[in-house]
């Protein structure tokens, strides 16, 4: 089974009326937790100032944490990179705040810049690596909260592919 299936929603699935049920205090859906994601990517004040960049080490600052979910402020250095791994039992939204990142999976390479967001499901592979020549920042949200980043060894090759959809 491919559980890599690239579901593309066309337009903002935040206009679609009958998703937005009235304002809770806790994202509960996925269109919610994508919103969630960017009102802080759009609110620098959040997280702007608490950003560092390690050169020796990634740098993840937990930014928020909610009933089952946690939030999670990562920095990038230029060659730092995730390994390829998944998420364990966690959902999860990537949204690039800064720079830009390069998303590896078994399907090819995508190239994701400020304000990319990605929708993933438990079990879903990946790796993240900052291949530009600026620093990058991302923002993590994780359904329940992450307890385990198994690693993976091998992949074949999806680093020179890129993904065009
Ligand atoms: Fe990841």
């Amino acid at each position: 089974m491919n559980s890599d299936n690239d579901l593309q929603i066309a337009g903002d699935i935040l206009e679609v009326q009958h998703l937005l049920q009235p304002r809770r205090e806790h994202p509960v859906t996925v269109a919610e937790f994508v919103g969630l994601a960017r009102a802080i990517a759009a609110d620098r004040a959040q997280w702007e100032h608490l950003v560092e960049y390690d050169a020796t080490s990634r740098w993840y600052h937990r930014l928020r944490t909610g009933p089952g979910y946690e939030v999670w402020l990562l920095s990038w250095v230029p060659g730092q990179g995730s390994g390829l791994h998944d998420h364990g039992r966690s959902s999860g939204v990537l949204t690039v705040l800064e720079g830009t990142l390069a998303e590896r999976t078994e399907r090819g390479t995508r190239a994701l810049s400020a304000g990319a967001q990605r929708v993933f499901a438990p079990g879903y592979v990946h790796e993240v690596v900052n291949d530009a020549l600026e620093p990058a920042v991302s923002l993590h949200v994780y359904y329940p909260g992450l307890t385990e980043m198994p690693m993976h060894t091998t992949q074949s090759c999806a680093a020179a592919r890129p993904v065009t959809a």
